[in-house]
């Protein structure tokens, strides 16, 4: 099978925005306990963070990180995890008991540490504007008022100045703690904006989007949620989680055709109420969950157990799924126009690229590799490649290209082409000219592939899967060739 794609610089998507590398931290399981925060291990910072950890996400590369929730946030009392007394309490989310150890200081003392941009998310399930504007006060408030000299008796004198919120979490699901229609959230999150921002003007705030494409309110809500928050918000939110079913692997392997179709539908729905509203400013798309996730463990008809940071949402990656999370990065780049902003859902433990044994050691997923070369070599301009490639048929998505790249020229010239080969069977034969770029030569090439589609990285195998040199790379009169292999994420980089 064959492809090809073209590289001029002139033909360009935007500027890659860095928080597209974000990732997000729930009290959820062990993402927290024992995932990034661990008093006794024997990595410990003074702050109780594991060392092992924040190495891995330095390497991650993870620019912002979300936090403290997910759906955990639309129950959250946020005064609990601040000062002295920390009050266990039940987490109805995800049916635990949270014990408050961990709250807003020590996550800022993490973003610090880790040299992460935090993205604070706020309670809109079960509380209101008020809330969130006095823990915007104690937050960001210098000092001198109840809210912000409270921050300061918490040894935190200086205020923390995050600049990107999150108003509320996935209010459109069912499932969610103080779900609300679009009418409801859009009254509620306007009104909290405001007041936010009429508090700290410089912020830049998310509406919640659509909790998935498949939600029955999908297009409505958005509609709905912008005509009442248009003026007062800089995002809407995107989350997208995908899964092999029933070994249907070339469908799984499209799965960012269904992101593509959710945001170019959500773009095309910002734009319209834009119209609207006669308003200039452009609404961006904040991803701010996306990942493959299987363990889904949210039977709310079960018996709740209470335990604290039980082992939930642990899912061990296969080199397929890291293909997958390869080809979503793909897309987001490819928009990176509209979509300024994107968590990699989670970070630790949690449908997370790093693993934890508590006391023990710390190892990366499959999943960490795409998202490690991504977010260290996808920085700079997108430029419009225009791929053309063999195809094959899915049953989920169609007929579907087997080439899915990008490229991403760095302010030194360099380009990277990301590229994945969604045949299972036959490597692809790439070719790409390169003449209006003037590259002449391979810088690197890195391929992401196995034997065993299922291959996965486990305590007692962390390296069993790792990226190795994609051979035969060739530049050649201008034109790139490349081989690459079956169901492969490929990193091609040229000078
Ligand atoms: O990331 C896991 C969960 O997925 C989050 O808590 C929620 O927002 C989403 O449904």
């Amino acid at each position: 099978a064959t492809a090809s794609l073209t590289i001029d610089p002139a033909f360009e998507v935007g500027e890659v925005n860095p928080r597209l590398f974000g990732s997000f931290v729930e009290h959820l399981g062990r993402c927290v306990y024992s995932g990034i925060y661990e008093p006794d291990h024997p990595t410990a910072t003074p702050d109780g963070l594991r060392g092992d950890v924040v190495a891995l996400i330095a390497e991650l590369g993870v620019t912002a990180v979300r936090y403290p929730g997910g759906n955990f946030v639309s129950g959250y009392r946020w005064e609990d995890g601040v000062g002295e007394q920390r009050p266990r309490r039940l987490d109805p989310a995800w049916s635990t008991v949270e014990t408050n150890e961990f709250g807003l200081n020590e996550f800022m003392r993490f973003a610090e540490v880790a040299g992460v941009e935090p993205i604070m998310a706020i309670n809109l399930g079960t509380r209101g504007p008020q809330e969130a504007r006095e823990l915007l006060e104690y937050c960001n408030h210098p000092g001198g008022t109840a809210w912000s000299d409270w921050r300061r008796s918490h040894g935190v004198e200086q205020p923390h100045g995050i600049g990107l919120w999150c108003l509320g979490n996935e209010l459109d699901g069912p499932w969610q703690m103080g779900h609300k229609t679009a009418e409801e959230y859009g009254r509620v999150a306007a009104e909290a904006a405001r007041v936010m921002r009429m508090t700290d003007p410089g912020l830049r705030l998310v509406a919640c989007g659509s909790s998935n494409s498949s939600m029955p309110t999908f297009g409505s809500w958005e509609a709905t949620v912008l005509e009442h928050t248009y003026r007062h918000v800089d995002h809407i939110s995107c989350h997208a989680y995908y899964e092999e079913v029933d070994g249907d692997v070339d469908s799984f392997l499209a799965s960012a055709q269904d992101m593509e179709h959710f945001i170019d539908s959500v773009v095309a729905t910002a734009d319209h109420v834009r119209a609207k509203l006669r308003q200039s400013k452009r609404i961006e798309l904040s991803f701010d969950e996306w990942n493959v996730w299987y363990r889904r463990q949210r039977d709310l008809d079960a018996e709740p157990k209470w335990e604290v940071a039980p082992r939930l949402l642990e899912d061990n990656y296969t080199l397929t799924d890291a293909v997958v999370v390869g080809s979503l990065l793909v897309t987001l780049l490819r928009h990176c126009d509209r979509v300024t902003v994107a968590c990699l859902a989670q970070l630790v433990n949690v449908i997370g690229p790093i693993m934890t044994e508590p006391g023990g050691p710390a190892w990366r997923q499959t999943s960490f590799y795409p998202f490690a070369d991504a977010a260290r070599h996808g920085r700079g301009r997108v430029l419009r490649v225009e791929p053309r490639s063999a195809q094959h048929d899915t049953a989920e998505h169609g007929t579907v290209d087997l080439l899915h790249t990008t490229a991403v020229q760095a302010e030194d010239g360099t380009v990277t082409v990301f590229a994945v080969n969604r045949a299972t069977d036959r490597p692809l034969e790439l070719t790409a000219d390169v003449r209006a770029a003037g590259l002449g030569r391979v810088v690197g090439a890195s391929t992401l592939a196995d034997q065993d589609r299922h291959a996965r990285n486990t305590r007692e195998a962390p390296d069993r899967v790792r990226p190795g040199p994609l051979e035969g790379v060739t530049v050649d009169g201008g034109s790139l060739s490349a081989t690459l292999p079956p169901l492969s994420w490929n990193v091609i980089r040229l000078g």
